[in-house]
């Protein structure tokens, strides 16, 4: 695992200077449409058991219920990702994007119900839509910021926990491809995310699940609380 890790990170710099610009647009189906993904996101699709995506994670996006993240601008092929490893592989074997106590997430049976363009156009629309910082999730312990702060920028280099910034970037609002912005996002939802990692029930990131590996109850608070408030 250790191995893994270095290598990743290794490979990871190079990507941040190439590969992320290459939107991957290119999965067999023609250009995303923002339109169609509006109206599915705000309406869904009641016949496919669709329900509004809004109703969840609010207008554009923009959530104001800490259980259900926020999406608005992130990245596109992110999202993409995310929406098909909530999807549970036709052999039976579980998603590998799983919630607590392994159980489906809320979201499999909507990502399930989705065809492939379904998910590249809802995508594509929220990528274009801006989180609205103002109103979106702060940080709230000023007693654990520092501590936070340290893990961001420099990670935990005695248990070679790499620094998040280095892939979420400085101001945690992610990078192009499949770096997720963290900034704005509800510290529970970014806590649960990572113990979800160190568990194995999100298992769609193996650099991911050996960084939360490394980490304890309380760098994971610290580090959630101080990564939503930064803008
Ligand atoms: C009933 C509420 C509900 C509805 C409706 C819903 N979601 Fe979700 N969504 C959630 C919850 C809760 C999570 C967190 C899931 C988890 O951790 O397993 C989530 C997670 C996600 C994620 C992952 C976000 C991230 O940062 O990794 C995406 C993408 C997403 N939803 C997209 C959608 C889309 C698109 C729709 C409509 C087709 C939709 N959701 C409908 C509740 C909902
Ligand atoms: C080597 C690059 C890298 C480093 C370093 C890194 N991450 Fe990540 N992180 C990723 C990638 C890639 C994903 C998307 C995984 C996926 O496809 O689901 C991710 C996903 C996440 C998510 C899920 C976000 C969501 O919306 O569900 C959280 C939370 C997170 N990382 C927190 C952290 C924290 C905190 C640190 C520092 C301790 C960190 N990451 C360090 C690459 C990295």
């Amino acid at each position: 695992m250790k191995r893994v890790l270095s290598s990743v990170v290794i490979a990871g710099s190079v990507l941040l200077g190439s590969s992320v610009a290459s939107v991957a647009i290119a999965q067999g189906v023609a250009k995303p449409d923002a339109q169609k993904g509006e109206q599915l996101y705000t309406q869904g699709d009641l016949s496919r058991g669709i329900l509004s995506c809004a109703s969840c994670h609010g207008e554009a996006g923009n959530s104001t219920i800490a259980m259900n993240p926020n999406l608005a601008g992130q990245p596109y092929e992110y999202t993409v990702k995310q929406l098909l490893d909530f999807v549970k592989p036709e052999d039976g074997a579980h998603a590998p994007r799983r919630g607590a106590g392994g159980a489906d997430s809320l979201m499999t049976p909507f990502a399930t119900a989705m065809t492939e363009e379904d998910r590249q156009n809802v995508a594509y629309y929220l990528s274009q839509q801006a989180l609205n910082y103002d109103t979106a999730p702060a940080a709230s312990n000023e007693d654990t910021a520092e501590r936070g702060q340290q893990i961001w920028r420099g990670g935990l280099p005695d248990r070679r926990v790499p620094a998040c910034a280095a892939c979420h970037g400085p101001a945690g609002a992610g990078i192009p491809g499949q770096y997720p912005r963290l900034a704005g996002q509800f510290p529970d939802y970014i806590a649960e995310q990572l113990r979800l990692f160190r568990s194995g029930e999100r298992a769609n990131n193996a650099m991911m699940t050996d960084i939360a590996d490394r980490m304890t109850d309380a760098d994971i608070a610290a580090v959630a609380d101080y990564a939503a408030g930064l803008r």
